[in-house]
């Protein structure tokens, strides 16, 4: 068999709901030489990556970490490390990573609740706080921003309803950290989860991930290290966390002072996940977030520009990704084929209910720029003359310039 070639990737400007060109800063941090789990230099990167990320979800837990995986992963060493079988949780879903946390709930064994709200809108307070009096669920987990809707759900109350319940407040925040406001701790959110492919600009692959020290509690409760690691005295818990490389009691000691040997530490992600945030906090959080918003708009506005409809609850929508309602006889996977072949630029398809009928367009980390935003607009019209949709000329640059001019 002949070799492969040499890795050439084309270029493309990754305009979908993520991944996103990660920043040049991340991918030359990326390059970096690897250092040993225990050398020094390492041990402290580990330390600065928790006080850097405390700051992106502006928290002071102490359990502030990443997970080695991608977001999914993240999701699931929470739920796993939490939930036993039988424990009650409840989920709202108005998206496809609603199921997905349901589906993860239901592997760990846990007896899982649900109210649904229509793809596109956010799960009303009453209706959440309803279920939560009638189910009283060990974990109420909750998407915050679902890429799928591109909707961000309202966390106002969640944090006292727990409290009222004893519940622990989880938060899927891959999709909205950095990008949207979101505040651990003065939200009440036990643990949140989330990746680098998104707003903070980086490649999938890393969960920054917080635990409340209430969580950390519950996790450790379950602590059972593995035998060939084990100190005498260590526990062994009668009900183990079901997964190993998930095991966050264990991931917790790998990040503490004791430095357990748990998995080797993914140092090249931990290098990414730590320019992430460098990138994100020297900015400053409000300003990263006004970025996302004023691009975010811009998008939105040129869309319209163009004649073309916004999709779902515009009131809720995230900072970072606008659905477009695929225009009646227009074939949304030609125009996304064209879009890619003939300008390099992508954009996202979407899923279940929306499949066919919704483009999903980011304006995330490194590409909520201008010239991102623009170049975006000006293709996409070109495509869908080119397609036989008439639309007005110039309508979506046009759109978005007059939303920068307003900025300045
Ligand atoms: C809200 C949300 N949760 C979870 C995920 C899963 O992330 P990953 O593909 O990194 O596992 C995504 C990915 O798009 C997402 O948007």
């Amino acid at each position: 068999m002949t070799l492969p070639g040499p890795l050439n990737p084309p270029s493309r400007l990754l305009m979908g709901p993520g991944p996103i060109n990660a920043d040049p800063r991340v991918l030359r941090a990326m390059s970096t030489p690897l250092v040993g789990q225990y050398d020094p230099f390492m041990t402290r990167s580990m330390n600065e990556v928790m006080e850097l990320y405390r700051r992106v979800f502006v928290t002071g837990n102490r359990q502030t970490l990443l997970i080695d995986s991608t977001a999914r992963g993240g999701i699931e060493a929470a739920l796993v490390s939490v939930l036993e079988p039988g424990d009650k949780v409840l989920v709202p879903v108005m998206g496809r990573f609603g199921h997905l946390l349901v589906e993860i709930a239901q592997r760990c064994g846990a007896e899982v609740h649900t109210v649904e709200a229509p793809w596109g809108q956010v799960a009303p307070y009453e209706l959440i706080a309803d279920a939560m009096a009638k189910v009283q669920p060990k974990v109420l987990a909750v998407v915050h921003g679902d890429t799928s809707t591109t909707v961000v759900q309202p966390f106002d109350g969640l944090g006292e309803l727990c409290d009222r319940y004893g519940t622990l407040l989880y938060a899927d925040v891959t999709a909205s950290i950095g990008g949207n406001e979101f505040l651990t701790d003065a939200w009440g959110v036990d643990i949140a989860t989330g990746g680098l492919q998104k707003c903070l600009g980086g490649p999938s692959g890393s969960a920054p991930a917080t635990f409340s020290a209430r969580a950390e509690g519950i996790i450790n409760a379950r602590k059972s290290i593995e035998a060939g690691i084990r100190d005498e005295g260590d526990a062994v818990a009668a009900h183990p966390i079901r997964s190993n490389y998930f095991d966050m009691s264990m991931v917790f000691d790998y990040w503490s002072e004791r430095r357990l040997n748990h998995h080797t530490e993914a140092t090249t992600m931990l290098y990414a996940a730590r320019e992430s945030a460098r990138i994100v906090l020297e900015e400053g959080l409000g300003a990263f977030q006004a970025r996302h918003a004023l691009h975010g708009r811009a998008m939105m506005e040129g869309v319209r520009g163009l004649g073309l409809e916004v999709f779902g609850d515009v009131e809720h929508k995230m900072t970072n990704v606008v659905g477009v309602v695929i225009p009646e006889g227009v074939h949304g996977e030609a125009v996304r084929t064209r879009m890619l072949e003939d300008f390099g630029i992508e954009i996202g398809t979407s899923f279940g209910p929306l499949a066919g009928k919704v483009w999903r367009i980011g304006t995330m980390g490194y590409n909520a720029r201008q010239d991102a935003v623009l170049t975006t607009l000006a293709a996409l019209e070109a495509v869908l003359r080119r397609e036989g949709f008439g639309l007005p000329a110039g309508g979506g640059v046009d759109e978005a310039y007059r939303v920068y001019a307003e900025a300045a």
